[in-house]
């Protein structure tokens, strides 16, 4: 899976939250943690590492988890940045894809104990920390083929690209899917799902590079979004028949040009995630 490196992924490296161990804090008995704590909104700076937090408590139907790895999505950006719509109370703990380790659960939970390897799509205290809750509807067991990098990759960016490809753009095998910003995080995984239920991929990219990993990634041809005929390449290879769902990473620009892509009856993805 595809790790980004975005100033909020070099801020936490810098903050080093893998310092301090937490069963080290345990074991000697200390009830607190280290979090990252967003105290105003504002840029990467706003991120505050904190030695003092104390250690969150699993309520009946909540798990909590000793946090491996966290993912870092743009609505995280966005929400510390306070230009999201949905605003959360100051202070706060970012985080919502997590991977790690339970550690404890709720008296309601029996689908998971202490020990289990799992990622989750959401989090209550904040998965910027050692130790996070979530509610036991949003954690699931991480398979041994992926480490717990790859769990926090999995959350946001895989399930907004199959409910998009799916449950929203109803795409069926043999289709032809056009992921109109596929070197991302929510892109790669489209493009993944999308080659595996045998749908004809298409994926754009803006960089050598980024085609290079998205036909790695299961794309059948990948275009590039920053040359000036790209969409007209597009077209020819779509032939007469044209796009059937476009998952489209960057609407404000690009949907009037997904519109002359479509087939008839095609469908075009702009705001894809059953959460947000
Ligand atoms: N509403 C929802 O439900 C929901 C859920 C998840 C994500 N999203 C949104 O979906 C977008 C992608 O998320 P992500 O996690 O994949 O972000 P990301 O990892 O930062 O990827 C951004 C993607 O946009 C591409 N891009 C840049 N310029 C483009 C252009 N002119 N045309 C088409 N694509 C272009 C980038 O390609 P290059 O870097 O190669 O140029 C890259 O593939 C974000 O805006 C995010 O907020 C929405």
């Amino acid at each position: 899976m595809h790790q980004r490196r975005d100033p909020e992924v070099m801020r936490l490296k810098i903050l080093n939250l893998k310092l301090l161990q937490p069963e080290v804090a345990m074991a000697a008995g200390r009830h607190v943690m280290r979090a990252v704590k967003v105290f105003e909104f504002g840029g990467p700076e706003v991120l505050k590492l904190q030695a003092d937090i104390p250690l969150p408590v699993p309520g009946e139907n909540q798990v909590l988890i000793k946090v491996h790895a966290c993912g870092i999505n743009p609505v995280e950006t966005y929400i510390r940045s306070g230009t999201y719509a949905k605003k959360p109370a100051l202070p706060y703990t970012p985080g919502s894809d997590v991977a790690g380790v339970v550690q404890g659960v709720g008296e309601h939970v029996t689908t998971f104990k202490k020990g289990d390897r799992v990622f989750t799509l959401g989090t209550i205290s904040g998965g910027y920390a050692e130790y996070t809750i979530s509610s036991v509807d949003t954690v699931f067991s991480l398979s041994d083929k992926l480490d717990f990098k790859q769990g926090a990759a999995i959350g946001i960016p895989y399930f907004t690209a199959y409910y998009a490809l799916f449950q929203k753009g109803s795409a069926k095998a043999a289709e032809t899917v056009l992921v109109h910003g596929a070197s991302g995080g929510v892109g790669i995984a489209a493009c993944q799902i999308a080659r595996a239920y045998g749908l004809k991929v298409f994926g754009t990219a803006g960089t050598e590079e980024g085609i290079k990993l998205v036909l790695q990634n299961g794309a059948h041809e990948a275009f590039n979004h920053k040359k000036k005929d790209y969409l007209t390449q597009i077209k020819e290879a779509a032939g007469a028949h044209g796009i059937d769902v476009v998952i489209e990473m960057l609407a404000n620009v690009n949907l009037a040009h997904d519109l002359q892509l479509l087939s008839s009856g095609g469908r075009v993805m702009v705001r894809m995630h059953p959460h947000e």
